[in-house]
């Protein structure tokens, strides 16, 4: 296992193998335990990141990022891509229809810190769809094939795919799934992270990890991980030890609760799950996410932008629906403090 440290040449320090549980390996990473943060656009940039790392997140993603933004110098430099010391393990997240494009940006990426890369094959947004990227690649196995070997062939760091159960639920989609699958296998791709609904079923319904386990048995030497519907400890541990996966990545079940990977280890590691934190400290970790956030953007901005992860840390609250509305009515920095103050008793 790896952690970033500033003191190593390469930011990197390796931890001895004496020390370290391998849980899930992904190449040459070897995390300590077989769950980790999922990318999520508009959510997992830095500052969600930091939190889930603090937290026990052994590995993060950024949300799904233009391949083509790596080409443009002056966007790539503004957007703080670069990882930091703070953020532990991070994994880049890129989408492209086009394989030089993909190849160029992972190269890119890896050159700036991140270690490992991951191809979005996944997003079934309408304007991704109609550019022929994302979940649309699971209509074309040859043109994802193609960006796996390029992507591969670019970076000597992990290369990831991140993909849905077929673009839909039809026997024809399905048997591209698994050329994408066997494909990705036999490329070299260190790990196939499953989302169990199709791009057409977008959030319906809840995932079908059958298909997710179908693929570990399908190809039972490469690393499958799954995702989909994994909100609280008790659910993912019994998903580790239930599906046959080598790992889960955790998505909206983390919005606004970076605890979740503290409670998730501690019951991975057969102790208590421990008691949530007081509300004042919730309302720290709030405030503090919030200022990493608005490090970045102007203050009416930030305040806005963070309204979404208001609702993932208010879910936690045992006045909810009070506390939601205080905090979403907040129109500056100093309403912000004001609601926190009230409902959490700090700041
Ligand atoms: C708001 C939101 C943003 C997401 N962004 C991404 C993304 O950028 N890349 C990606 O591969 N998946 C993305 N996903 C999918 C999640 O990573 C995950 O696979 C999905 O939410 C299922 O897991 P869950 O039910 O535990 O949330 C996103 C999901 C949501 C709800």
């Amino acid at each position: 296992m790896y952690k970033r440290d500033k003191h190593t040449k390469n930011g990197l320090l390796k931890i001895p193998k004496a020390v370290c549980n391998t849980m899930l390996k992904l190449g040459d990473i070897s995390l300590d335990v077989p769950f980790y943060q999922a990318p999520l656009s508009g959510y997992t940039d830095r500052a969600m990141r930091v939190l889930a790392h603090k937290y026990g997140a052994p590995l993060s993603y950024t949300g799904v990022i233009l391949a083509k933004i790596a080409l443009h110098k002056k966007a790539f430099n503004r957007l703080y891509f670069q990882p930091s010391v703070d953020e532990g393990l991070v994994g880049a997240q890129i989408l492209g229809g086009d394989p030089e494009t993909m190849a160029e940006a992972a190269a890119a990426f890896a050159n700036v810190g991140f270690d490992l890369i991951d191809l979005n094959f996944a997003c079934p947004a309408p304007k991704v769809l109609r550019r022929h990227s994302g979940g649309y690649l699971l209509k074309e196995p040859e043109a994802a094939i193609k960006i796996m070997q390029y992507v591969r062939d670019s970076v000597s760091c992990p290369v990831t795919i991140k993909l849905r159960a077929g673009f839909d639920k039809t026997q024809e989609s399905m048997d591209k799934f698994w050329q994408i699958c066997q494909g990705a296998v036999a490329e070299g791709i260190d790990a196939l992270i499953i989302h169990g609904r199709s791009v057409k079923e977008l959030y319906r319904d809840k995932g079908d990890w059958e298909i997710i386990s179908e693929a570990k048995r399908r190809f039972p030497k490469a690393t499958i991980i799954g995702s989909g519907d994994l909100m609280d400890a008790e659910v993912i541990v019994e998903k580790l030890k239930t599906s046959g996966l080598d790992g889960v990545i955790i998505a909206r079940g983390a919005i606004g609760n970076p605890w979740i990977f503290n409670e998730t280890r501690a019951l991975w590691e057969g102790r208590p799950k421990p008691e949530r934190p007081s509300l004042a400290e919730q309302g720290e970790v709030y405030l503090k996410h919030y200022e990493m956030i608005a490090e970045t953007r102007p203050m009416l901005k930030s305040v806005r932008y963070f309204r979404k992860f208001s609702v993932g840390y208010c879910k936690y609250h045992p006045q909810r629906k009070m506390i939601q509305a205080d905090l979403i009515a907040a129109r500056s920095r100093d309403d912000l403090y004001a609601a926190v103050k009230k409902w959490y008793g700090v700041g």
